[in-house]
């Protein structure tokens, strides 16, 4: 595709254009050619009108989820980035693992400079080695609300190489949320702690369903028709910025095959827990009477003295093609009517625990193995905390306008380093010593030890005042390259009890265990599953509770860990891990791409700073 020569102001967009490389695959194996997958992306305003209200959405080539990207594993993927929106943008690919090639993980002035308005960018990875549901979104303050996208790798030989049943069909299921907010002012609004913005509809496919009504005409919900006795995959993307969602479909039950672009053990369960960030696999069997049966997404949340927000549940519709026929003359009863399943409670936290908890790896050829020996230790609280404002030392706290709450690991809040340069590029022409003279590295442990899921810290007062004072800096830990490392994420109560979905760039993580309440390793050692624990590259991480994981270090670069529930991330709920160059070509960070663009002079704008305080 000749891209560079297009007149300006003209865009050729190629969907999904597939060039042939070479011929892979073991001999006798059905030729299976990897390719190199070719998309243009452009990012621009367009309005959509939904509760009435229009709205200017900042949205990929006009869609609202963007367009799906499908390849095979092993293929190459080439995206052209065309940023017509006004803000300052970068996409990244979650949950690819990028192996070698941080620079095009997607992070604003970590690993590139953000994509100016009018200006684009061109991004290159692989997909090796990695099958199943991945996702694509903004990586830049809360515009991944309406740019994101499916990204689906499928197996080289194809699709009765699943280790599951063959699907007829297979079905993306993106849940996200609608926002008729300017989406910077909300994440500044947070930032400042000034307003609290809050979404306006659930979404599933991008429709908000029958819940939601404009002057008594109904929304659109996502329909789903089946065909009876047929096996579907879904592939369910939880693209919310706000919140963990239930899903169900009356009169059907999952069976879960696939987290994270990871097979699981088979998992049948009526009830699918679903946070940001996080994708699921699941089986859905068409076997109910002929009928239409809706299809419930309900965000769940902590209880009180949390704060709470409105639940804004979404509905589509599974239908069945014989519903007619049957209804006929089948002497079934015929009705319009569609059947409603019975949703957890939005407070119930439960049912999350034990679903996630329930998931297990499967033992597959490519599967790993848990490596036994750790190298490195960290025990991370991640939380609220409060800094005071205009950078004085003491204030008045405990929500007092004199300062601002912030979210913490091991009481640190993170702050975006003040650089013309990103990051990454500092770090691989040896400009260390500058980079490390910016960062504080992430303690290997909260600096006091507390009862750290004491309810009595959700609301201010003197226990809680105590733990509240943290600071920001630039959190980051180095890792020896091939280092094995284990994280013990465990949730706090200090001023809210929310649950924390904790995603890692570059590499996916054992997820050893979990528990309620503190972790305590006498006796959670010994719980870890060590033989088939499931693999994730965002690890949920229950509400006053802790997850112990595992990841090897093996991926040179500089990687964002945190929480994918994106008000954290505003808050501060971030650290960079910096995995060290080795000494062979398969474990040193290669050279910047070719055409890789440096930061003008423009560029030392960090994010969009559109909202002056
Ligand atoms: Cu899906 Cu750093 O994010």
């Amino acid at each position: 595709m000749k891209w560079r020569s297009l007149p300006a102001g003209t865009v050729a967009i190629a969907t999904g254009v597939i060039f042939f490389l070479s011929a892979i695959g073991a001999p006798g194996a059905p030729a299976a050619m990897a390719s190199v997958v070719e998309h243009t992306f452009v990012v621009r305003q367009v309005k959509m009108t939904h509760l009435c209200k229009e709205t200017l959405a900042t949205v990929v080539n006009g869609q609202f989820p963007g367009p799906a990207i499908e390849v095979t594993e092993g293929d190459s993927v080439t995206v052209h980035v065309v940023n017509q929106s006004p803000y300052n943008l970068t996409i990244h690919w979650h949950g690819v693992k990028q192996r070698l090639n941080c620079w095009a993980d997607g992070v604003p002035m970590i690993t590139q400079c953000p994509i100016l308005p009018n200006q684009n960018f061109t991004y290159r990875f692989n997909v090796a080695g990695q099958e199943g549901t991945l996702w694509w979104h903004a990586h830049v303050s809360f515009l991944r609300a309406s740019v994101h996208g499916a990204l689906i790798i499928r197996p080289r030989r194809g699709a009765s190489s699943y280790p599951f049943p063959k699907p007829y069909k297979e079905v993306p299921i993106i849940i996200g949320e609608w926002w008729d907010m300017d989406l910077l002012k909300a994440d500044w609004g947070i930032q400042q702690h000034v307003i609290d913005p809050y979404f306006n509809a659930s979404t599933i496919n991008g429709k908000l369903g029958d819940l939601y009504s404009c002057s008594g005409a109904v929304e659109d919900g996502y329909l789903l028709d089946v065909e009876p006795g047929r096996t579907y995959l879904l592939r369910i993307i939880n693209a919310a910025l706000f919140a963990e969602y239930y899903l169900k479909i009356a009169g059907h039950k999952f069976t879960v095959v696939a987290a994270d672009a990871n097979y699981v053990s088979p998992y049948t369960t009526d009830v699918i827990a679903i946070a940001p960030g996080e994708t699921m696999d699941a089986l859905l069997v068409a076997d109910a009477d002929p009928g239409r049966y809706y299809m419930v997404a309900l965000p769940n949340q902590s209880p009180l003295p949390d704060p709470q927000g409105p639940t804004l549940i979404t509905r589509g519709i599974v239908q069945y093609s014989n519903k007619q026929r049957a209804a006929d003359g089948g002497g079934r009863p015929s009705s319009d009517i569609a059947v409603s399943p019975e949703m957890p409670d939005q407070h119930d936290m439960i049912t999350s625990f034990y679903f996630h908890g329930n998931l297990t790896g499967l033992h597959h050829p490519q599967h790993l193995e848990v490596p036994k020996h750790v190298d490195e230790r960290l025990f991370i609280t991640l939380g609220l905390g409060s800094i005071c404002r205009g950078g004085q030392s003491s204030c008045k706290r405990s929500e007092n306008n004199e300062s601002v709450d912030v979210a913490t690991m091991n009481n640190f809040s993170y702050q975006q380093p003040a650089v013309a340069t990103p990051l990454l590029e500092l770090h691989y022409y040896n400009t260390d010593n500058c980079v490390l003279s910016m960062l504080q590295e992430l303690p290997d442990k909260p600096p006091r030890v507390f009862n750290y899921t004491d309810p009595a810290l959700i609301l201010p007062g003197p226990k809680e005042a105590k733990l509240e004072p943290t600071s920001k800096a630039t959190i980051a830990r180095r890792f020896r390259q091939g280092a094995v490392v284990e994280v013990v994420f465990q949730g706090t109560a200090i001023l809210s009890s929310e649950s924390n979905p904790m995603h890692l760039h570059g590499h996916d993580m054992f997820v050893l265990a979990q528990g309620e309440g503190n972790y305590d390793a006498t006796r959670d050692v010994p719980r870890y599953n060590l033989v088939n624990p499931a693999v994730k590259n965002t690890v949920f991480v229950p509400r006053l509770g802790w997850v112990a994981v595992r990841f090897i270090a093996d991926n040179p670069g500089i990687w964002y860990m945190h929480c994918h529930f994106e008000f954290h991330v505003s808050m501060g709920m971030v650290a960079l891990f910096i995995v060290e160059d080795g000494s062979t070509v398969d474990t040193f960070l290669p050279a910047p791409p070719a055409d890789f663009p440096t930061c003008g002079h423009d560029h030392n704008v960090m994010s969009n700073e559109f909202y002056p305080i």
